[in-house]
């Protein structure tokens, strides 16, 4: 009967789940108004705003309290508060000042960072802080530079000269104010405009009889919210601050939004959004486009951009984060409506406030400075960036070696293909359902045959099963987290019904977790088995926004509201970690991990998806603003379900879905379960052949994805790149999120996201020539021009600079082209010149890491085509490596945009170190508005050899 009832509850939170209506619950999530602590910074920025100069500063800085030591300013700040409450509030301020220019700002409260503070309810929570998130999130760029000393000081403010290029700091001590300086220049405030907030420790006061409130308490003792009340032991504990980038117009970042690239004004006005953008990860029903509403992962990671110059600013809180966006114009007198200054006010609901200034002073250099904080993205293993096939769900063994063969027929390319939850037997993880994947291993070994890859699911709410095994042993051992009287794991409804939840936090349990993924304790796995961690925002279904309550106890006793945006990157950190040792040491492979939840820091362990879309042209044209967000927060291994994973795409958005997926990092096709089947294959002609040229386009551009992930991997640059990161001197590029750029290959893509479009207008940033890359028209001039686009043409140009590597041969997947000949493209610029890099590793193992890869720079001066390597001399570049590659050719090289005196060439010389070798230049004339194109056929130059081509 129980086992009935359960069963029930579970089929109507499924219902609610799957009900198909086109709209989010917007009930089921909070609006700012909602959300105490939200409300209460909006409303305490409108009083300070309101009473302008008159208003009376509540913190300052004491200056006999400062010291500077080895690149450490310490000091107290004081907040005035009622007598009745003590006066002051002690805060201890902790500045640090970096070696890489980044300095970090730290303030925390004295009170509950000594533990003096009573908790309610007879709580078991830590009554400090939060302080831990750097554990999580930061992996180096944090030593202090030692040289840091003050440049003066006086009865105001005092003066800091730190960073290599002698970056300055100016405390202001009332109001207390922070000023960064680069260039001569302010390029951010700290409290600008005093909405700095340090919600102190106080104990609940009763009001005595006919006593009146003088302030509005409603908020600070417990929240209701759709049925759930958060008990807060703590009471209110929220931090805010306003951040102002003077001068600069965009701001960029904190993912994860539906919304565009360049952030958008938050406190209404035409166009504008009226809500802050939040930043909470939570199980998103059928999210809308073009909102600030929060959705399954953040990344508190800001920029700023002028012409010129880009600057960031890292929010290091985990907790729930509410960000608005305010723009005001230069000169308020005039009527001119350019914006020029941007502000912001961040506002969390606990921990200390730890924030981070990145002086640039270009994105590259923002990059560079977050990725030394945060770690750059894990080198993917070169299948993952083939095409992946998911559904949910293939329903058999059976199906899925159907599925791999119809690949195979229809010519089609493909590397992975996946099984959603109901592979598993009751969604217990980690075993087979006995009757349709009665023997997986068979399946595991068709696709082996042709080198591609399986991904299963491995959701962290573990089936609440007396006897599953692996609840059992969880529970045991205490590894779940708890509810909020820290005894008994907490329970709650996901996809298995009644679930507890693995504690990403607890070393333990993580030890634990990836002791599972050994595969003598996974039945039937294999190595050719990668994993996808879901729902870790937490998805709760039956919890407060379909997540877990905020005082839930994680271990340690941090209370979940403290932890709650990092616990998804704890788990899918925990689940890599398993996937390593799974390979036994010396054996490691690179694993693929996709993640739906994230915080900053997981790129150096997982891929993440945009969740749950629609099948819609809306949904298709938010992808890419989301996606280059992603990129440029950290995490570049980014993409969305193609072909929409709500609803049945019509041919032509499914075609169109295609082409723009073959320029999402990660490319995978996913549907929801009521969802017609849509396999690449099965849609008719034309588009079939259209879909498969777009796979095709895909594969034989994976020598461009994999460089550009190499160095994305080494300095964050990002994979897909907007125009404000590779033109910063073109402010009219800013606002541009739907055209972007791959890697350095010069490649400018603007997928069709519209319905019945066969023309779309590019924006060219500068006055090189730009090639269709399909029949080399050339577009010049800086600005606007036509592209004509009918549903069989992505509009790809290739900017003339650069040199893209190809693979022109079709084959079955990424592992069958390991040792395939390259084609090199050189697009000439107005110079006469072009050029580019090539990276190649084994594509699976780490040993890229201790010298086995080849990066080879091709350069073409006008005269010759130079083949060298990039990183000579690099002792550590392993021989054998590189004799793993001799025999590999270049087959063709192209060159595109060369003089019409070309038409008389009719042979090259190569010279390598073996001797000197002539070889058949082919010229073409280019028609009218065409580009002249000179070819090369085999050369028989090796693309990693070093050699010579005089032209
Ligand atoms: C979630 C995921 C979706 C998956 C489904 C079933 O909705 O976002 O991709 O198919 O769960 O596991």
């Amino acid at each position: 009967m129980q086992l009935l009832t359960a069963k029930l509850a579970c089929l109507v939170a499924l219902v609610a789940q799957l009900d198909l209506t086109n709209a989010v619950k917007h009930a089921d999530f909070k609006t700012c108004s909602q959300s105490g602590f939200c409300k209460r910074g909006r409303e305490f920025a409108d009083r300070v705003a309101a009473a302008g100069p008159a208003w009376t500063p509540e913190y300052e800085l004491a200056k006999d309290t400062i010291s500077l030591n080895d690149g450490v300013l310490t000091a107290t700040v004081f907040k005035t508060v009622d007598e009745k409450d003590g006066g002051k509030v002690e805060l201890p301020l902790k500045m640090s000042f970096l070696v890489n220019s980044v300095a970090r700002v730290q303030l925390d409260e004295a009170k509950r960072q000594k533990g003096e503070i009573e908790l309610r309810h007879d709580s078991k929570a830590r009554k400090e802080r939060y302080n831990e998130a750097e554990k999580f999130a930061l992996v180096g760029g944090t030593n202090y530079d030692v040289h840091a000393n003050i440049l003066n000081s006086d009865e105001d403010s005092t003066k800091i000269r730190y960073g290599w290029d002698g970056q300055q700091v100016v405390i202001d001590y009332k109001p207390f104010k922070i000023s960064f300086i680069r260039d001569g220049e302010v390029q951010a405030v700290f409290n600008q405009r005093n909405f700095l907030t340090m919600e102190h420790w106080r104990p609940k006061r009763e009001l005595k009889e006919g006593e009146e409130a003088t302030v509005d308490e409603s908020t600070w003792w417990d929240e209701s919210f759709g049925g759930n009340t958060d008990s807060k032991p703590r009471g209110p504990e929220s931090i805010g601050l306003d951040i102002t980038f003077p001068g600069y117009e965009h701001v960029y970042g904190i993912p994860e939004h539906a919304s565009g690239l360049s952030l958008k004004e938050t406190r209404g006005g035409e166009g504008n959004y009226e809500e802050p953008y939040r930043l909470y990860n939570a199980d998103v029903f059928e999210y809308i486009t073009d909102s600030p509403m929060t959705l399954y992962g953040s990344i508190p990671f800001m920029q700023a951009a002028k012409n010129g110059s880009t600057v960031g600013v890292f929010w290091l809180n985990s907790a729930e984060t509410w960000v608005d966006v305010t723009k005001s114009k230069k000169n308020p007198a005039s009527l001119s409506n350019e914006k020029q200054s941007t502000h912001t006010h961040w506002m969390s609901e606990t921990g200390i406030l730890d924030v981070f200034f990145l002086p640039g002073p270009n994105a590259g250099y923002v990059y560079e400075q977050y990725s030394d904080l945060t770690g750059t993205t894990t080198l993917p293993p070169q299948f993952s960036l083939g095409y992946h096939q998911c559904r949910w769900n293939y329903v058999s063994q059976d199906d899925i070696k159907d599925v791999d063969r119809n690949f195979d027929k229809f010519d089609m390319p493909y590397d992975v293909i996946w099984l959603d939850i109901e592979y598993t037997e009751d969604k217990k993880y980690f075993t087979w359902d006995p009757s349709n994947f009665n023997d997986p291993l068979s399946m595991q070994k068709q696709l082996d045959m042709r080198d591609r890859k399986l991904v299963v699911i491995i959701d962290p709410h573990i089936k609440n099963d007396p006897n599953y095994s692996i609840n059992k042993e969880m529970n045991s051992a205490g590894y779940a987290v708890k509810d909020k009287h820290g005894e008994k794991s907490f329970e709650g409804w996901c996809w298995p019904g009644s679930s507890n939840w693995v504690d990403g936090l607890n070393p333990n349990a993580v030890t634990w977790w990836k002791s599972l993924f050994d595969l003598k304790r996974f039945p039937s796995c294999s190595k050719n088995v990668h994993i996808w961690n879901d729902m870790n925002e937490p998805s709760v279904f039956n919890g407060p926004e379909i997540t877990m309550p905020k005082d839930n106890l994680h271990y340690g006793n941090w209370e979940h509201r403290d932890v709650h945006n990092l616990a998804g990157m704890a788990f899918h950190n925990a689940t890599y970690g398993g996937m390593i040792e799974r390979d036994g040491p010396g054996n490691e492979r690179r694993p693929f991990v996709l993640t739906r939840s994230f915080f900053a820091g997981s790129q150096r362990t997982a891929a993440m998806w945009t969740g749950d879309n629609q099948a819609s042209w809306e949904h298709l044209a938010q992808a890419f603003p989301m996606i280059l967000s992603q990129g440029i927060a950290g995490m570049p291994f980014a993409g969305a379900d193609v072909g929409g994973f709500f609803g049945n795409p019509v041919p032509e958005l499914f075609t169109r879905w295609y082409q723009s997926g073959a320029f999402y990092p990660f490319f995978r096709g996913h549907a929801h379960i009521d969802a017609k089947r849509r396999e690449p294959y099965l849609v008719d002609e034309p588009y079939r052949s259209i879909v498969r040229d777009a796979l095709r386009l895909r594969y034989q551009l994976l020598p461009v994805w994999y460089t550009a992930f190499q160095r994305a991997s080494k300095d964050g640059m990002p994979v897909i790149r907007p125009h404000f990161v590779m033109f910063p001197n073109d402010p009219e590029g800013f606002g541009i999120d739907d055209q972007f750029f791959v890697g350095d290959s010069g490649l400018l893509v603007k997928p069709v996201v519209k319905e019945g479009q066969t023309e779309t207008e590019v924006y060219l940033p500068d006055d090189e020539p730009y090639y269709d890359y399909q029949d080399y028209k050339v577009y010049k001039g800086k600005g606007w021009h036509k592209v004509h686009a009918p549903l069989e043409k992505i509009p790809l140009l290739v900017r003339g600079s650069h040199m893209v590597p190809r693979k022109d041969r079709h084959r079955r997947s990424a592992g069958l082209m390991k040792f395939d000949p390259y084609t090199l493209v050189f697009a000439i610029n107005n110079e006469g010149k072009s050029g580019g890099l090539l990276y190649h590793d084994d594509g699976e193992t780490f040993s890229y890491s201790t010298g086995s890869y080849i990066r080879k720079s091709y350069s073409f001066d006008g005269r010759n085509i130079i083949s060298r390597d990039f990183d000579v001399p690099d002792e550590r570049i392993d021989p054998a490596f590189v004799d793993s590659m001799k025999n590999v050719r270049v087959e063709k090289i192209i060159l595109v945009g060369v003089p019409d005196d070309w038409k008389d060439k009719k042979t090259v010389t190569v010279t390598d170190k073996e001797g000197e070798w002539k070889v058949d230049l082919e010229f073409k004339k280019g028609e009218k508005g065409y580009a002249n194109v000179a070819t090369v056929r085999d050369p028989k130059a090796k693309v990693a050899g070093d050699w010579i081509v005089e032209l």
